[in-house]
């Protein structure tokens, strides 16, 4: 979506038109509007609800931090996931400011799995096998997440009802997350994993999004599955990241 008028303020947006597009549409791309500078960022976001205040506040920094622990904060790849897992209530909108993008080759895109269509294209025997699944993550607590929690594969959008698909992917990285998948045997749970991820980034359901500077991207963190594509070396990539309750 774009203004007419370029570098119009995003306030002149009704919350509730972006909310019914992001309901509609799964997430809800913003650009050519006047940069959200400073305390405007989180200001903006209280617009579409309370914010989840982090040990580092509300805003998260996304970008490489040489002496980090944690692997966000790295050029690598990111696995699907969705936030807030590790919390007892996840937020609805994830609300991307894009301070810095990376050359157009040089990766870094978003990727935005839609979890209903992935489910719409699942085979209906697939799905009942999914019905008894229920996974464990567990991860140290090296930055502002981690823990242990579990949650069934299947659910239901809290405020839309329809189903969608809760699927965390192993990270082999700075500050591991490991599963303990339950309702599918020790022989089948590679397997499993490895169609889980075709599955995630088939492009029928997937869509990776190559940031512009400037770009504003609010996503439903309950339909959606994200991850990101590592980029190069050298790339400068910032994102303010914010999570809306
Ligand atoms: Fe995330």
């Amino acid at each position: 979506m774009r203004p007419v008028s370029p570098g119009t303020n995003l306030l002149e947006l009704p919350t509730s038109l972006l909310q019914q597009w992001i309901d509609e549409h799964r997430f809800v791309v913003l650009k050519g509007f006047a940069p959200l500078n400073g305390a405007a960022l989180p200001d903006f976001c209280r617009g579409l609800g309370e914010l989840l205040e982090w040990e580092f506040g509300a805003v998260n920094d996304l970008r490489v931090d040489p002496k980090t622990k944690n692997y966000l904060y790295t050029n690598r790849a990111v696995p699907f996931h969705w936030d807030g897992a590790f919390l007892s209530r996840s937020p609805h909108y994830i609300f991307f400011h894009c301070d810095a993008a990376p050359d157009a080759q040089a990766g870094g895109e978003t990727l935005f799995c839609d979890t209903v269509r992935l489910l719409a294209q699942a085979p209906s025997e697939l799905q009942k096998l999914w019905q008894h699944v229920a996974i464990t993550y567990t991860t140290e607590k090296i930055v502002h997440y981690g823990g242990r929690f579990s949650s069934p594969l299947l659910s239901s959008h809290p405020t839309l009802g329809f189903r969608v698909l809760r699927y965390a992917e192993p990270v082999e990285d700075l500050n591991p997350v490991q599963l303990e998948i339950d309702g599918i045997s020790k022989e089948q749970q590679p397997g499993f994993m490895a169609d889980m991820h075709r599955r995630l980034n088939d492009e029928e359901c997937c869509h990776a999004y190559r940031w512009e500077t400037g770009d504003v991207v609010i996503a439903d963190n309950f339909a959606l599955l994200h991850g990101r594509r590592a980029f190069a070396n050298q790339a400068e990539r910032h994102i303010r990241r914010v999570n809306i309750l």
